[in-house]
């Protein structure tokens, strides 16, 4: 018998154990050597990923406001490839465009009119112009439930990393109690991203101040939000007014 000594190479699997194996696999029709098929057919590509935290009813959301295309354009158009400055022409391409600072939107109106429906579909526009969008929405009172004291969450931190979310959709602002803390909390956000220029989307059934045509039965924003908050809001963003009818009594 010839022994191995312990310089020579081995193999990590004997002949005969990789003829039994190889054996086994030709049985089962598996070719080892074949590539591995990846678990989805192909990439999924950004609008994909976008879409599966989009809430169901906006997964087809279009914007087609005028004035909400027209946002989507200026923050397109700001969006710029990191690396594409002349300091580092060695690092190739500038890479897919991010979205930058830019103007907010301020969508107020009926309930149903669409005006979520609309911020949907602008932050599906972005990420089908090709911007690689780092986005969070949120309702404003489910950020206040989020925002209370609990073990094990650091709300702080929190709250510091949605307002620095590059693109932020703040829904139904006004649409729950309103408390010095609910305003404090609102106050934090909006002054750090209006200080910030951050694209916000901010939508509310109330009108932002009363008007000659206003309800005088109904609070507006302003009543809701304070002073402080609405003068933060109108520094940042365009008012968008939606009036058309309640879409899901249309569709009930
Ligand atoms: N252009 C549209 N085409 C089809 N469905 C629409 C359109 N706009 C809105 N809808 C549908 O109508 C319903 C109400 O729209 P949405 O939730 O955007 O309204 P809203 O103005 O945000 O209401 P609220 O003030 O109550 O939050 C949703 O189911 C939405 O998908
Ligand atoms: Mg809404």
């Amino acid at each position: 018998m010839t022994r191995a000594r312990l310089a020579d190479p081995q193999p990590a699997v004997s002949d005969r154990l990789q003829a039994r194996l190889a054996a086994r696999l030709a049985a089962r029709g598996i070719d080892p050597a074949a590539p591995v098929l990846a678990d989805t057919p192909e990439p999924i590509p950004a609008l994909e990923a976008a879409q599966r935290r989009i809430p169901y009813d906006y997964r087809d959301a279009f914007a087609d406001h005028p004035a909400v295309m027209a946002w989507v354009r200026t923050i397109a158009g700001a969006a710029t490839a990191p690396h594409t400055d002349d300091h580092n022409p060695h690092w190739g391409s500038g890479g897919r465009r991010v979205i930058a600072r830019g103007p907010s939107l301020l969508l107020w109106g009926n309930t149903g009119a669409g005006k979520t429906r609309q911020a949907y579909g602008a932050i599906r526009s972005l990420t089908a112009a090709g911007c690689a969008v780092r986005w969070h929405a949120v309702k404003a009172v489910d950020l206040f439930g989020q925002m209370r004291q609990r073990s094990g969450v650091d709300v702080e931190w929190l709250l510091r990393d949605i307002a620095r979310v590059p693109l932020l959709l703040l829904d139904d602002l006004g649409a729950g109690k309103s408390s010095e803390w609910n305003e404090e909390i609102t106050f934090r956000l909006l002054a750090w991203r209006g200080e910030n220029h951050l694209p916000t989307l901010v939508t509310t059934n109330l009108a932002p101040i009363r008007t000659e045509r206003t309800d005088p039965r109904q609070p507006v924003l302003r009543d809701k939000v304070g002073d402080r908050i609405l003068s933060r809001l109108s520094g940042m963003c365009t008012p968008v007014e939606f009036d058309g009818p309640d879409r899901r009594f249309q569709r009930a």
